[in-house]
């Protein structure tokens, strides 16, 4: 039991890594806060949890009102907050996005193996939306920013705490078809670097996990062509589970990393070495 009595939020925990996340924590014996979108989607996740350790909060962290009042209900349902992981996150947006993804995608690989000039290009810098960009920015930066705001209030009072920000290996090497995506993730690793030198002194820990390609709801929409182009190109040759994040975050949170900040850990199957 890692995190007996510890008390944790995690953004985003009503499926996919935030669940293991918050199920991993539990199990170690912290009280986790599982956010997500709806107090419905948080509480079916809380249920699927374990009631006693596990309690729903709802909140969208790209709204900094709705945040600094799930962060209250925080304060005055534990008294204080040990650890926050900013994992709410979102990616292809609706089926015209996916289908784009896919289809130029798989046509790119095929003209590759082919031998030929590659003759079919992106768009996707060229055609995305104000609103496109500035929601996934809103979302991952912008809401970890506004969770890591509230969070440190509570953690200064005991001049202690630990936050991880949910980057990706996106934000280390790109990735194609999403420039918005990747601009999130990499400039996550920014915040978390500045946060890690703001509080240090303060016994604040912060750090970054990058994870590669894991096998959630967000990942699901990608065709079968190009998962397995995935596996074929990871030195582990499997997807990983969102468990595997759990444990690297679980590090990350215990004492076990006392002496790590400002740092990520990309567990990702080798598909990125750096
Ligand atoms: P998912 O789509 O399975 O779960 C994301 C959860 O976040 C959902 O329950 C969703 O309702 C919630 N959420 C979305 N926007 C929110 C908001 N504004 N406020 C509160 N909650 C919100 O996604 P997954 O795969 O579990 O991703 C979790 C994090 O890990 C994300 O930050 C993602 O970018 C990152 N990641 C995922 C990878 C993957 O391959 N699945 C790879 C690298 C990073």
């Amino acid at each position: 039991m890692k995190l007996t009595d510890r008390v944790a939020l995690v953004t985003g925990a009503g499926a996919g890594i935030g669940q293991a996340i918050a199920r991993r924590f539990a199990d170690e014996g912290a009280r986790v806060f599982v956010n997500d979108l709806t107090l419905d989607v948080a509480r079916r996740s809380a249920d699927a949890i374990g009631k006693e350790r596990a309690i729903p909060v709802a909140a969208d962290v790209a709204d900094s009102g709705a945040v600094a009042k799930m962060f209250g209900e925080v304060a005055r349902q534990a008294g204080r907050l040990d650890i926050l992981v900013n994992n709410a996150g979102i990616a292809l947006q609706g089926d015209a996005e996916i289908d784009t993804f896919n289809r130029v995608g798989e046509a790119r690989i095929q003209e590759l193996m082919s031998g030929g000039p590659v003759k079919t290009h992106w768009t996707i810098t060229r055609d995305m939306s104000d609103a496109t960009w500035r929601r996934m920015i809103d979302v991952h930066l912008t809401g970890s920013f506004f969770c890591a705001r509230e969070a440190i209030k509570l953690m200064e009072k005991r001049q202690q705490g630990v936050i991880i920000n949910m980057a990706s290996i996106a934000g280390l090497s790109g990735l194609e078809a999403v420039p918005h995506y990747c601009a999130a993730k990499a400039a996550l690793l920014g915040f978390t670097r500045a946060l890690a030198l703001e509080l240090g002194s303060q016994k604040i820990r912060v750090n970054a996990i990058c994870p590669g390609f894991i096998e959630t709801a967000m990942t699901d929409t990608m065709s079968a062509v190009l998962k397995g182009q995935i596996v074929a190109q990871t030195p582990l040759h499997r997807w990983g589970r969102p468990e595997d994040i759990a444990a690297a975050a679980l590090y990350l949170v215990s004492d076990d990393a006392a002496f790590v900040t400002g740092q990520w850990l990309s567990p990702n199957g080798g598909l990125v070495m750096q």
